[in-house]
């Protein structure tokens, strides 16, 4: 009979119940692993459970509550414990992460949190391990399930943002309160954490810049297909002049882009180093019984060899005004001398045209640009100078085009 190895579960909701099951399901298949058996010692609810109790009876935690309190608590009292500690996280991880990777060195046990971002996407244990030896320059992510679905509709059957999302609520993709998905802080919070592992700067959610999709139009989609973009909720890290920009907004991609293909509730990663060139991981961002799967990885890499997360070791300043090519999107009264007027606008601040689609006439007509790359405080100085010449009939709509292809 092989020893037991004993998890003390904290939260049995949609990821808890789901890892709960898992666990018994493949014993059989851990034990051969690790020649350890895996048992459940404990769960914590707010109606069950003794939290002192189960840390006593257990080898490792795993902690799928959500929230920062009491998680941080509880984290920081399992591992002062010396147990190790697996968490799906993702708010307590960038918002408290070197307090809590610190404790996890001090008291020298594993804090694992493959399903902190993107799922089942191993994404974390990559950038930990695969490439640890790479010089990240840029990572990009679609990181967030349920805004890449309600897109995916918006593009795939011209519905509005509002249905697409009582869609994605219906489907299960979506929760009653999206707020968090839609406005952008969640995949904010998920960027943090990457870009932490991928350029060894502490991230804090808070110096992540991020927009969401709600003011977003069928409306755009449409114009976009002309001008051969598809549009997505895009996380972006990369290193700038020696610093270190964290942002989240929508974007649009040309179709050659490795992230431009990803649709529904899938996430993915792309990873840019000048050795590596490029490498995408993708797959499903979230569900009980996906997160539950990159839950029990971690489990089961904690009941082998030690990992951890070695103190930040660079200090990275934090950039907030980047370059962007732009998408701009504007409803005018068709006279002479509208365009030139709208060049000569975007002109003065460096900004030039890459190409434009007109469409309507008289007072409905629209012209809708892609802008090459340029510092955005610039480009939105110029938009609002346009914003007030008489032609226009409506606020500018502006969002940003990413506009790599790799080979
Ligand atoms: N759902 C996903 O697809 C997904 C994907 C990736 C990551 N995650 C992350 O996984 C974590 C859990 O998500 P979930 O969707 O499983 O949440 P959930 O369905 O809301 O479940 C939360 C569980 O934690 C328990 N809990 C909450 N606060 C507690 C407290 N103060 N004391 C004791 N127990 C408490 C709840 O107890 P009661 O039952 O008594 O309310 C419930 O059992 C979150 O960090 C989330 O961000 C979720």
């Amino acid at each position: 009979m092989a020893d037991l190895f004993r998890v003390g579960l904290l939260g049995h909701g949609t990821v808890g119940a789901a890892f709960a099951t898992l666990l018994e399901d493949r014993a059989d298949a851990v034990e051969a692993i690790t020649g350890l058996r895996p048992e459940l010692s404990g769960v914590l609810t707010r109606s069950r459970g003794d939290f002192e109790d189960i840390v006593e009876r257990s080898d490792l935690i795993v902690e799928v509550m959500g929230g920062l309190d009491p998680a941080r608590d509880y984290v920081l009292r399992a591992m002062a414990a010396g147990r190790h500690v697996v968490t799906a996280n993702k708010q307590l991880l960038s918002t408290h992460g070197e307090e809590l990777w610190a404790a996890a060195r001090e008291h020298d046990v594993q804090l694992r949190f493959e399903a902190a971002v993107a799922g089942v996407v191993p994404v974390i244990r990559v950038l930990q391990e695969s490439l640890a030896g790479a010089h990240v320059d840029r990572l990009h992510g679609i990181v967030n399930g349920t805004t890449n679905f309600i897109l995916t509709q918006m593009a795939e059957t011209g519905a509005s943002y509002a249905d697409a999302l009582a869609e994605a609520q219906r489907l299960g993709y979506a929760e009653a309160d999206p707020s968090d998905d839609v406005n952008g802080r969640d995949a904010a919070a998920k960027m943090a954490i990457l870009a932490r592992l991928a350029f060894n700067t502490p991230v804090h959610i808070d110096q992540v810049r991020y927009e969401g999709i709600e003011h977003l139009t069928a409306d755009d989609m449409a114009y976009a297909r002309d001008l051969g973009l598809g549009l997505k909720l895009i996380g972006t890290a990369e290193r700038i002049d020696g610093g270190l920009s964290v942002r989240v907004h929508p974007a649009f991609l040309y179709g050659a882009h490795p992230l431009a293909s990803v649709s529904g509730p899938f996430n993915a990663v792309t990873i840019e180093s000048e050795a590596i060139t490029e490498v995408t991981l993708s797959g499903p961002g979230a569900g009980g019984p996906q997160t539950a799967s990159a839950v029990l990885g971690d489990v089961i890499s904690a009941m082998i060899p030690p990992a951890s997360t070695p103190p930040a070791t660079d200090s990275l300043e934090i950039v907030t005004d980047v370059e962007s090519g732009f998408y701009l999107h504007l409803e005018v009264a068709d006279r002479p001398g509208v365009l030139a007027q709208i060049a000569q606008l975007l002109g003065l601040q460096g900004a030039s045209v890459k190409s434009v689609v007109q469409k309507g006439l008289g007072e409905n007509a629209r012209l809708v640009m892609v802008v090459h790359p340029l510092l955005e405080s610039r480009f939105f100085a110029a938009v609002d100078l346009i914003a007030g010449l008489d032609f226009i009939r409506a606020k500018p709509r502006a969002i940003r085009v990413i506009d790599e292809q790799f080979t």
